[in-house]
This record gives structure tokens, C-alpha cells and sequence, in this order.
């Protein structure tokens, strides 16, 4: 029978490190794994900027004109005391009309519309979209361009 000799100090510092070390590892995946877990619980959803906005007070557009909003890509169609909403969005690929003579035209493929908004020329398959326009109760014309609306829909101040 052999005596057993204790552990040298550097066989046991390399132990506790070895441990130190798959500790650390294992502590490191368990934080990942969570982070991951809560991830998870959280939606992925996109939230987009409102299809609804204040286009100005109604003074603001003279009667008989058609003011292009660039940052909303819509035209403002006033004529008497009737407003109207266009959309400026190519129904082709979505390309920003411009006005033209006869209405409107696409620079993009050369679609054309009327001043209704109908498709006059081009590979635009529909005519452009006409949107709702209200009062806000400030006063201001509200468009709400979720809201599609036939060419002949005004509203009337
Ligand atoms: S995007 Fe307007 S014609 Fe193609």
C-alpha cells in the first residue's frame, strides 16, 4: 500500500483555474440564452408614421389651385369652397407625379392621368387615388390617407 501524496500547489491552482474558467463559460452562455429568451418576448413590430395629417388651414390653398404637399406626395385640389385630396403616387411603381397640361404625368415610365386622376396614357393599370379630406376641429383640412375615397367625394366649407 502506497501513501497518497497531497496535491503540489500547481496542480492545484490549474484545477481552480480550469474551474474558474467553465464557470465563467457556462455563466456566459446562461446570460446569452436569457437575453435571448427575453428577446423573444418582445413583438416584432414596425410602427410607421400616420397615414393621417393636417394639411393646412383652408385659406391657405387659393381657389381654383392644386398644391403638391412633397413631403406627403399628395396634391390639395381646391376649387370653390369644395376640397379634394390626390395622391401623387404612381400607380405603376410609385414613381411621384408631376403636373403636366392636361392633368398629370409620371417622369418615371410616362404614364399620364387626366385631371381626375384617370389613367390617360402609360403602363399605369388605375387611375390615382383620391383620399378623404375633413374639418379638424382646429380648423385645418385632416387627410387620411388610409381612407380612398371616389373623385367626386368633396369637402364642402
Ligand atoms: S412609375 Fe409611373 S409610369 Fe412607371
Amino acid at each position: 500500500m502506497t501513501p497518497q501524496q497531497p496535491p503540489s500547489d500547481s496542480t492545484s491552482r490549474r484545477s481552480f483555474v480550469q474551474l474558474a474558467i467553465g464557470w465563467s463559460v457556462a455563466a456566459l452562455a446562461a446570460a446569452a440564452s436569457s437575453g435571448a429568451a427575453v428577446r423573444f418576448l418582445v413583438p416584432n413590430v414596425l410602427y410607421e408614421p400616420s397615414l393621417r395629417f393636417k394639411a393646412g388651414k383652408p385659406d391657405d390653398f387659393p381657389d381654383g389651385s392644386v398644391t403638391f404637399l412633397e413631403d406627403e406626395r399628395v396634391f390639395i385640389v381646391r376649387q370653390g369652397n369644395t376640397y379634394r385630396c390626390l395622391s401623387a403616387v404612381c400607380t405603376h411603381l410609385g414613381c411621384t407625379v408631376g403636373r403636366s397640361e392636361l392633368g398629370f404625368h409620371c417622369p418615371c415610365h410616362g404614364s399620364s392621368f387626366d385631371e381626375q386622376g384617370k389613367v390617360k396614357g402609360g403602363p399605369a393599370p388605375r387611375a390615382l387615388e383620391w383620399f378623404m379630406v375633413t374639418l379638424s376641429k382646429d380648423r385645418h383640412l385632416l387627410v387620411d390617407k388610409n381612407e380612398r375615397v371616389d373623385a367626386e367625394k368633396y369637402l364642402v366649407l
